[in-house]
């Protein structure tokens, strides 16, 4: 029996496995190497999460070479070549690293005119060129790299314009047959530039201006929204919802046209990079049947922050870009009341806004025993607080998936949010018929953000009904195990 089971074992780790599709998976951010958002968590674990699914998919992802990328990884990449790409009157420095990482191939498009900047990946006078030269240097690698795909498939804008130019930039043959895909992240960022854009920076011929135009301006985004032959975003209600004039950001008319090749696909996080049972930054371990440790992260939490320390004030919490958008204003309208009438803490991190940054900046020096918000992203802070706080609030005005409730879920942190995008489809009010796993309201009004957080805090006072409440949000399975399939299915249906 024992025989069988080795013989068996050692046929399935050495045999290979016939390849039935080549993907390549374009990103302009990807856990571990650089990070901004959410994009990162999701183009840092799908790759692994579809080859997990179906060995016999090649995937393999292709990112820009950041001067912020760790030297840890670095050390080890493989030069793979250099050639010279054509961006309408320049011809432009591009080299190819390769590196190994969890069973994915990545690449790294090397350009230090473009991508050795000081102050992170995105936000400079020419990101336009910038992104127009790392889409037209994935198409023109593909022969350095010596991987012709069936699919490649972009991220949000900064990756857009590859569908674009496999359609209008006079590739042969054998690169007309590749299928796009274009995931929309946020619509919110579109890369929308003046017209001017089009032939000087982009190196697009005139005759193709109708393609990306949207009211006389360039737009990137929409550009491939046209061109790609399927646009996946990362919610099935944000797929609805962009249809909206109210979410689409000036896109919605453009995504009616196209809603035929348009669906929403549920995102999941990485269960091994946010687990609290293992997370080595957090500062105890806990797993839903030994809470002490949860716990114990919450007296640290309180020390490291200067809080009183305290088991019975609910820590309220938030890890979030801090604008309008991730709904401040109403958390800015109602969190002092809160805080001077309920017994309660805040604590957070994020970077964000002046007007947000000014008011958590006055909360902490006023509240010091009670508030503490730190300014600036970090992760790590970012991990301490899920694995310490009690209560979440994501009051988001539009979110097209979100990952922080599922990562407070995870670490026990009871989630409130805004019924919009991702977050209705993952977070159901405990009053729902069935049950639910969380406090949700409707509309974007102070009101509604109050009300919930006076239910979560109340409920909280209950320790035995709140212990039933936080078993429940940890018990879910918000792994990529119920979505990864859909991606295989996209994949297929081209
Ligand atoms: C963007 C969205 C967020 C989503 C993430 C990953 O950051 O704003 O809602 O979860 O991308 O898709």
């Amino acid at each position: 029996m024992n025989k069988t089971t080795k013989t068996t074992t050692k046929k399935t780790t050495t045999k290979k496995v016939a390849i039935t599709k080549k993907i390549l998976f374009v990103a302009s951010e990807a856990q571990p190497f650089c990070a901004t958002g959410g994009l990162a968590d999701v183009c840092g674990s799908l790759p692994k999460e579809i080859k997990k699914e179906d060995p016999s998919i090649d995937i393999r992802t292709i990112i820009p070479l950041y001067s912020n990328i760790p030297n840890c990884f670095r050390k080890d990449f493989k030069f793979l070549g250099h050639i010279y790409v054509t961006l309408s009157w320049r011809k432009e420095y591009c080299g190819v690293f390769e590196y190994d990482h969890e069973g994915i191939k990545y690449y790294f498009v090397d350009n230090e005119k473009y991508f050795k900047r000081e102050n992170g990946e995105y936000g400079y006078f020419d990101d336009a060129e910038r992104f127009a030269f790392f889409s037209k240097s994935v198409i023109d690698v593909l022969p350095i790299i010596d991987f012709m795909p069936d699919i490649i498939h972009v991220n949000d804008w900064q990756a857009a314009l590859i569908p674009t130019y496999l359609k209008v930039a006079g590739y042969p043959e054998e690169y007309q047959r590749i299928k796009t895909i274009l995931n929309i992240h946020n619509i919110q960022y579109q890369g929308r530039y003046g017209s001017q854009i089009l032939g000087d920076v982009l190196g697009i011929d005139e005759k193709y201006r109708s393609i990306l135009d949207q009211d006389g301006d360039v737009n990137i985004l929409k550009g491939a929204i046209v061109t790609a032959d399927k646009v996946i975003t990362v919610s099935p209600t944000y797929a609805e919802e962009i249809k909206t004039v109210e979410h689409s950001n000036g896109l919605s008319s453009i995504v009616n046209a196209n809603a035929g090749k348009l669906i929403g696909i549920l995102n999941g996080l990485d269960y091994d990079f946010y687990n609290p049972a293992t997370d080595k930054v957090i500062y105890t371990n806990f797993d839903v049947d030994h809470m002490e440790g949860k716990k114990k992260n919450k007296e640290l939490l309180q020390k490291e922050f200067g809080l009183e320390v305290n088991p019975d004030k609910p820590i309220i919490a938030f890890c979030s870009r801090i604008n309008v958008l991730k709904g401040f204003d109403l958390v800015k309208s109602c969190i002092e009341k809160l805080v001077t009438e309920l017994d309660i803490q805040v604590v957070g991190v994020g970077s964000g806004d002046r007007e947000y940054v000014d008011f958590f900046t006055y909360l902490n020096n006023k509240y010091p025993k009670n508030v503490h918000v730190s300014l600036g992203f970090s992760l790590e802070i970012g991990k301490k607080i899920y694995s310490g706080a009690d209560i979440y609030i994501m009051p988001s005005l539009t979110e097209p998936c979100g990952l922080s409730q599922l990562v407070a879920s995870r670490y026990g942190v009871v989630p409130i949010v805004r019924e919009t995008g991702g977050l209705k489809d993952t977070i159901k009010d405990f009053g729902c018929l069935g049950g639910g796993n969380g406090y949700t309201f409707t509309n974007p009004v102070v009101g509604d953000l109050e009300y919930s957080i006076r239910r979560a805090v109340a409920d909280y006072r209950d320790p035995k009904g709140w212990a039933e409440k936080v078993r429940t949000v940890m018990t879910l399975d918000f792994s990529w195990n119920k979505t990864a399939k859909q991606y295989l299915e996209a994949y297929n249906n081209l």
